[in-house]
């Protein structure tokens, strides 16, 4: 058995400074296995060009970042947070884990959303998994959009996956179809860190962009239901007890299992 812990609150754009210290009294009490933070936690999200994002980015090793592997180290927990990432001259929307042992590994989001395609790079780490370091866990993550592209949660489960985290900036609700779905076809567990709040911005032609972010951040289980979900506005901190052995064996009655069933044979793309 894992403690999954999943962390919602109101990161401000462009205050990086004042969303880490949050962040840390967040998760000061914390006692679990793994964390789940938004996307482009640190930042913000409505960045409005390639510039203004690489300038607020970070390399995966910034001293910017060092909360999420203090956090890892010292609770021996797997941390996932959303954050800019910068790599030569390219800017990713990333996310950071950070493992009990100080090492990092990164993912970079594959499924750009909206003006995202204007202020990132198309992620490239494809998708893996990693096992917890401690616990019998094996932790697959996607972004946010990529929760659209049932081939990314797919990926992760015939990658052995037994949790899916998911750190997220979404601003629609047909996500809590399209999320639980995920986690129902895979039979996996679905950790979504979803923030809350209001960003608005003045966009290069003038006009303003307001993204309301509606908070919801929920654990499904491997059959699709939420065992616990904030609400759309609190700043909330989840952790439930969940046991990622039983979603290795993918049959849901005796006959049919969720991965071997599959008719690869007929299948298009
Ligand atoms: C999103 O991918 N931030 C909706």
């Amino acid at each position: 058995m894992i403690n999954v812990s999943i962390v919602q609150f109101t990161p401000e754009f462009g205050r990086p400074g004042h969303n880490l210290q949050q962040i840390e009294r967040l998760v000061e009490n914390l006692t679990t296995d793994v964390v789940v933070l938004p996307e482009l936690c640190t930042t913000g999200y409505s960045f409005i060009s390639k510039e203004e994002a690489f300038a607020a980015a970070d390399s995966p090793d910034s001293y910017t970042l060092d909360i999420f592997r203090k956090i890892a180290s010292t609770r021996q927990a797997l941390v996932i947070a959303g954050y800019a990432e910068k790599s030569g001259d390219n800017v990713y929307n990333s996310a950071l884990i950070a493992m009990p042992g100080g090492e990092i590994k990164v993912y970079r989001k594959s499924h750009l959303f909206y003006r995202e395609k204007e202020c990132f790079d198309k992620g490239d780490s494809g998708f893996f998994v990693i096992n917890h370091p401690v616990k019998d866990c094996k932790i697959g993550v996607m972004v946010c959009n990529d929760w659209r592209y049932p081939e990314a949660a797919r990926s992760l489960a015939l990658l052995g996956a037994d949790v899916i985290c998911c750190p997220s900036n979404l601003v629609s609700t047909v996500w809590q179809i399209g999320m639980a779905a995920r986690a129902l076809e895979n039979k996996v567990y679905l950790a979504v860190a979803n923030r809350c709040g209001t960003e608005v911005r003045q966009l290069p032609d003038g006009t303003r962009q307001t993204l309301l972010f509606n908070g919801g951040s929920v654990l499904y289980d491997y059959n699709g239901q939420a065992l616990a979900k904030a609400n759309t506005t609190e700043t909330k901190v989840i952790t439930l007890q969940i046991d990622p052995i039983a979603t290795r064996d993918k049959h849901f009655n005796a006959f049919n299992d969720l991965l071997k069933d599959r008719r690869t044979d007929l299948y298009i793309g």
